[in-house]
């Protein structure tokens, strides 16, 4: 059975990669600091989700301090998804733990894979990595990052990049474009207008223009990480993970209370500095090298995660339970 060590996997995104490879028959080795980004029980939530399974093993740690080795033993391969996410918190004194938990991080696990001689690094990028454009994203689009966070996920890239060609790891960087789904963050837009339709509140609209994005499901982002794990493709590819379809942020709203069934009052804030207007990626080259097109149309995953939503408020829903100790434990 192979085996894969996955940062982040208490995370959103994480927890479905991990899902999703232990449903595939690997072997997975999680690891995440359960910060402070958003509350940890839930984080604790989602890995309650696979914590049982004899092919998983869990230890919570930071990977700027934890003993990397002995976690890099063995393993096939890395999926680097763990990393402090958010453009409008990156400003000010938040950017010295972006450079912590995107850059030092990243490092230093690249370090110890290619000590490790493992054979496939997967590192988790984002569509905040491009300038601003009227046209679809493609790699070779200029990288221009509008926030800290932005460059704190291309500095990460740019690594990943130089242990590929200079260190002869062999890695593929995946640019996720605004992934939703069940487990979403709660400081993303469709968290936030979900909770806010089922119980009540205003949906909070920033600056003037209509933004437009390019949602894309959360399986089918971690069906790309599963295929990048083993696709023969040539060291440091670097490839866009979107569904191709961009869509205005009201029409995600409108989307949203249909399928609630209830409208909502709409406030709007100022604009927020390092939001981009729009984003689309062209996933032309993940098709060609990774065989993958996103499958899931935003009307099936916005209805997914309302339900997922609405099984949080049913009475057999269990609470968190309380975060586990720092190093070596599952989380029960
Ligand atoms: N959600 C999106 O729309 C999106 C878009 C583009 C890129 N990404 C990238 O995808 C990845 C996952 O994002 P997410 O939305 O699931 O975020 P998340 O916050 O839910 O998950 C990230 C996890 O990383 C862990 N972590 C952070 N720093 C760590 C450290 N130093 N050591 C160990 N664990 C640490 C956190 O505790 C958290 O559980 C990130 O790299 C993010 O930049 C996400």
């Amino acid at each position: 059975m192979a085996s894969v060590l996955l940062t982040g996997v208490a995370g959103f995104i994480g927890s479905h990669v991990a899902e999703q490879l232990l449903a595939h028959g690997w072997r997975v080795r999680g690891i995440d600091a359960l910060t402070e980004n958003y509350d940890p029980r839930i984080k604790v939530r989602n890995l309650d989700l696979f914590a049982g399974d004899p092919a998983f093993t869990f230890v919570r740690d930071d990977l700027v301090t934890a003993d990397l080795s002995p976690l890099l033993d063995g393993v096939d391969a890395v999926v680097h998804l763990a990393a402090e996410p958010g453009v409008s918190r990156s400003w000010g004194e938040q950017f010295p733990m972006y450079v912590h938990r995107n850059v030092l991080a990243t490092h230093r696990l690249l370090e110890a894979a290619t000590a490790a001689a493992v054979p496939r690094f997967v590192y988790a990028s984002s569509s905040s990595v491009y300038g601003p454009t009227s046209d679809a994203m493609r790699e070779s689009s200029r990288l221009a990052p509008l926030s800290p966070y932005g460059v704190s996920k291309l500095a990460g890239e740019c690594l990943v990049a130089s242990y590929a060609h200079e260190r002869g790891l062999s890695t593929v960087a995946l640019r996720f474009f605004s992934v939703y789904g069940p487990r979403q963050r709660p400081d993303m837009a469709l968290h936030r207008f979900i909770e806010a339709l089922l119980d009540g509140g205003e949906a909070v609209v920033y600056g003037d223009d209509v933004q437009m994005r390019d949602f894309t499901y959360v399986t089918d982002v971690a069906e790309a990480v599963s295929a990048a794990l083993t696709a023969p493709v040539p060291t440091g590819t670097v490839l866009n993970i979107a569904h191709g379809t961009p869509v205005s942020v009201p029409d995600l709203l409108r989307m949203a209370e249909k399928e609630v069934g209830r409208e909502l009052p709409v406030s709007r804030e100022p604009h927020r500095a390092g939001d981009t207007a729009r984003t689309h990626g062209d996933t032309t080259a993940a098709a060609e090298l990774l065989g993958w097109r996103a499958t899931t149309d935003l009307r099936t995953g916005i209805a997914r995660q309302v339900a997922w939503h609405r099984s949080l408020r049913e009475p057999t829903a269990t609470a968190p339970l309380a975060v586990p100790a720092r190093v070596g434990r599952r989380p029960r």
